[in-house]
């Protein structure tokens, strides 16, 4: 890989900014000064120092993302916005990917990555990752409805949900709801066979992660690596 290259996809410098440090000697590969920076370096290998400063390579990127309304989960689309989109160019470039899917109208925790082997493991009904949603229903959600989502819904296609854990507010208008698995618009399906309707919906928490509530809708952060280490967890879970 170029450094150039590899110093802006580890979101150190931009192209230009590593072209001026290399004029001034401050881009070091295994100890020496580089000065043009299409030479090829082995990432996981060369050691290199940007203006005094070891660049450690790191292969896996893991991201938190408050998912705003109106973007769809996808690394790509022709006409709707899409989640990628709302991370700086350089993350965009590490191609990162959301684990898991929310509608364009649902909000809240989008964790996205480039480890597609977690990302698969965590989606895997396999490992029972808990994601927890908040949600405010159209009208009062019916008596008993605890018990029958504990039991497990019907949906009107006949699938037979896992138990599911719902925790109404007082009103009975809303709560929160967590699931073991994810099947295609799966609260707003849950909601409906108990005769009702899903006004908003937000994803709270996945894998043991809550929503960073200081993130505001469209803005990211890296993953503390405590965050990482349950998601590594969650992965390996029976
Ligand atoms: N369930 C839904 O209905 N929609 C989502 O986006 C997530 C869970």
């Amino acid at each position: 890989m170029r450094i150039d290259k590899f110093l802006s996809e580890q979101g150190i410098a931009s192209r230009k900014e590593a072209a001026k440090a290399a004029k001034g000697g401050g881009v070091l590969v295994n100890g020496t000064p580089v000065k043009d920076l299409s030479t090829h370096i082995d990432p996981e290998n060369a050691q290199v120092v940007y203006l005094g400063r070891k660049v450690e390579y790191q292969q896996f990127i893991y991201v938190m993302l408050n998912k705003p309304e109106g973007y769809v989960s996808a690394t790509d689309d022709k006409s709707l916005p899409y989640v990628t989109k709302l991370l700086p160019e350089e993350l965009q470039k590490r191609e990162l990917f959301p684990v898991g899917r929310l509608d364009r109208d649902t909000v809240g925790l989008m964790i996205l990555t480039n480890n597609g082997q977690l990302a698969h493991s965590l989606l895997s009904p396999k490992h029972h990752v808990e994601k927890e949603y908040r949600f405010t229903a159209k009208v009062p959600m019916r008596e008993g409805v605890e018990r029958e989502f504990e039991n497990g819904v019907t949906l009107a296609d006949g699938y037979e949900c896992k138990s599911a854990k719902i925790i109404l507010d007082e009103d009975r208008m809303g709560g929160i709801i967590t699931l073991t698995e994810g099947k295609y618009h799966q609260i707003k399906r849950m909601v409906a066979a108990s005769d009702n309707r899903v006004m908003s919906l937000e994803r709270i928490s996945f894998g043991g992660i809550s929503l960073d509530t200081s993130l505001a809708r469209g803005e990211w952060r890296y993953l503390t690596k405590e965050e990482i280490t349950s998601l590594e967890q969650q992965a390996k879970k029976q």
